[in-house]
């Protein structure tokens, strides 16, 4: 297990603010040693405060790659499609951001697939995954159940997969494409953003079950050898 520490704030704002300043320090760094920065942002609404402040930072865009951590099987510009809401903030800026469903495919494994391959030859390792986490344990678009079994049984060197919810998560019920586990916990750095006492709950039960725990974040926590921040808020 992993060595965690907690970051609580007072509002959403306040925790904005803060981790728009460490994803600025970890682009930073990674232009300075290897001349650009590649980095996993997370979709759902927890982090739209830090990527307003992060867009407001001086940084070397044109150094910077975006890929999101997930997305849903949409056709780009749907209000669900996560790659558009990125795009939105950080193409004008200058930053390369880079979809990971580039096709509107009906067979969520297909499209898994896809994305797999072109990935492939991607920059890795990330030099940061910035994960949110649902009420039921998801991150990125890792579910509960039979996509977790999926996710930790197959093959290593994979990047990405297909996945299709089960329940379909009602703010977004449509199959998703998901950076893998591997992909994920080989990143230099990973931090966690929640908000509430719910998910609070759901993320402490998780690194409390450990190596065995049936949560997907909890098997993230399990995997990686980094220490992992989590930045909560109420
Ligand atoms: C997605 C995500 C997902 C998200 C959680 C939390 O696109 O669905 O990347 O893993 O982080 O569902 O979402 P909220 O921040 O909206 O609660």
């Amino acid at each position: 297990t992993t060595e965690i520490e907690w970051w609580d704030y007072d509002d959403t704002a306040e925790m904005g603010e803060a981790l728009a300043g460490d994803v600025q320090f970890i682009i930073e760094s990674a232009i300075d040693a290897r001349g650009a920065a590649v980095i996993a942002l997370a979709g759902g609404r927890t982090p739209g405060p830090i990527y307003a402040k992060l867009s407001k930072a001086k940084l070397d865009w044109k150094r910077v790659t975006i890929i999101p951590t997930d997305d849903r099987i949409v056709p780009m510009g749907d209000p669900m499609s996560n790659v558009t809401g990125l795009a939105k903030v950080f193409l004008p800026l200058g930053a390369r951001v880079i979809p990971v469903v580039s096709e509107k495919a009906d067979d969520y494994k297909a499209a898994g697939r896809a994305a797999d391959a072109r990935l492939q030859d991607f920059h890795w390792p990330l030099d940061l995954c910035l994960l949110g986490m649902g009420a039921d344990g998801h991150t990125a678009s890792i579910f509960p159940g039979p996509d977790l079994q999926e996710a930790l049984t197959g093959p290593k060197e994979r990047r990405a997969l297909g996945v299709m919810p089960d329940p379909l998560p009602p703010e977004a019920p449509v199959a998703r494409v998901s950076l893998s586990l591997a992909a994920i916990v080989s990143a230099r750095a990973l931090m966690i953003a929640i908000t509430g006492q719910e998910k609070r709950d759901v993320l402490e039960r998780a690194i409390a079950e450990g190596a065995g725990s049936t949560l997907p974040i909890g098997r993230v926590l399990a995997e990686t050898e980094l220490p992992v921040d989590i930045h909560w808020s109420v």
